[in-house]
């Protein structure tokens, strides 16, 4: 698990990734220049209930259980719906983190329960503990120090930890949890890292392609014809791993292309620079996160400014901006089809519309 590593493997492991996105960078140069046509003609003619078993994939299937400590996942639970945790007890994190939403909001841009809109769409909180980097920008590297950036920032939960600290305590239940929990019981540290294992919890495995990579479930021919389309276009290159993306950061458009609106923002100065914000260097400018494309079915609309509306215009874009190519809408119902069999299982019942709240 990425968020129990030691630091130093961590990051020989964000090395080895980055290596390995290179590669199929590469690779889809290469398969895109000429043998791309073929090697997807003899995909479709394919009839095997599982992948070619001579060839690695580029994407792992989930792990089957949790391995987090259920005491604590119980605590960051209550916790994650508790609106006490908000300043003005407003909200909780449930309030935008849905479970009946795919984990998000559904919205272009997060808006708080007083009309307030923040920047940015609200990422999915599913498998983000397979995540290498949180937010858009990547500006938190661990989900404790995520979690606390959250709560004290003013325009989320706005909290301060001495009166946070005070009305948990006062909630003689929570006082109980943490000291069956924690030998030092409820205090900050525990607070953080009782929400972190619960996130840590979040996991949506056995979705149908991680069956198909199991070897336990066939992929329809649109399905498979748009995963080998996701691979031999060069998608995988940047959205790859056990998350299908989350642990490399990326320009959002490589190719010159900005739309009409990105070109009104940039004049008006509105357009988010991303990863520049967290470090002031210049090529960081547009730079964001590659998102983890597990679920993302369900968690339209898309892009950190949530300026596409549905999986069709974001593939779309993605290959123009990203790829320099213009894909046709029968491509692109391929990939959107393959895409649909990225949606998982939470407690054992397939993540939808209208999955049930969390227990
Ligand atoms: C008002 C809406 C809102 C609330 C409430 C909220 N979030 Fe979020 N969350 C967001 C938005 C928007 C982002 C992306 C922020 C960015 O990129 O700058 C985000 C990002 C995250 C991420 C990073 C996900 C990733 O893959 O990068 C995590 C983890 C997270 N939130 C956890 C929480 C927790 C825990 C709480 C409760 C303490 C919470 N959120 C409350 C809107 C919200
Ligand atoms: C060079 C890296 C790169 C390549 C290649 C790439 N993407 Fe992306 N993708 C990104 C980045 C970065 C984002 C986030 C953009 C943003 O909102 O700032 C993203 C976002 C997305 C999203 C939206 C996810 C969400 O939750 O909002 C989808 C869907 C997606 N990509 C699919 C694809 C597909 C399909 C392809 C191939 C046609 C592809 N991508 C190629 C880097 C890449």
């Amino acid at each position: 698990m990425p968020a129990r590593m030691p630091i130093k493997q961590r990051v020989e492991t964000k090395r080895g990734l980055l290596l390995l996105g290179l590669l199929w960078l590469l690779e889809a140069l290469v398969l895109s220049a000429g043998v791309g046509h073929s090697a997807r003609f003899a995909v479709a003619s394919q009839q095997q209930a599982g992948p070619d078993a001579a060839m690695p994939e580029p994407i792992e299937p989930l792990p089957l259980t949790d391995t987090e400590n259920p005491a604590k996942t119980a605590l960051g639970e209550r916790l994650f719906g508790d609106v006490r945790l908000s300043r003005d007890q407003s909200m909780s994190c449930l309030t935008c983190h849905q479970f009946d939403r795919g984990g998000a909001d559904g919205l272009p841009v997060a808006k708080r329960p007083d009309g307030t809109v923040l920047s940015r769409n609200t990422p999915t909180i599913f498998n983000v503990g397979f995540n290498y980097f949180f937010n858009w920008d990547g500006s938190a590297d661990t989900l404790e120090t995520h979690a606390e950036r959250l709560m004290l920032n003013p325009n989320v939960m706005d909290a301060n930890w001495p009166e946070l600290l005070e009305r948990l305590r006062a909630d003689s239940s929570y006082s109980a949890a943490f000291k069956a929990a924690y030998a030092d019981g409820l205090n900050k540290a525990n607070v953080l890292d009782a929400m972190a294992a619960y996130e840590r919890s979040l996991n949506t495995p056995n979705s149908r392609f991680d069956q198909y990579l199991r070897r336990q479930e066939a992929l329809t021919e649109a399905e498979r014809r748009g995963y080998q389309l996701f691979k031999s276009y060069g998608c995988v290159a940047c959205h790859q791993g056990i998350n299908i993306g989350g642990n490399i950061f990326q320009r959002f458009g490589i190719f010159p292309y900005l739309s009409a609106s990105t070109e009104a923002d940039e004049a008006s100065g509105l357009a988010d620079p991303g990863r520049f914000q967290v470090t002031r260097i210049e090529r960081d400018r547009y730079v964001f996160r590659v998102p983890s494309l597990r679920n993302v079915a369900l968690t339209a609309p898309y892009f950190h400014d949530g300026k596409a509306a549905t999986l069709e215009a974001a593939v779309d874009t993605m290959a123009r901006v990203q790829l320099g190519k213009t894909l046709t809408p029968e491509e692109i119902g391929s990939i959107v089809s393959f895409l649909h069999t990225l949606t998982g299982e939470y407690r054992g019942r397939p993540l939808a519309a209208s999955a049930p709240e969390p227990r």
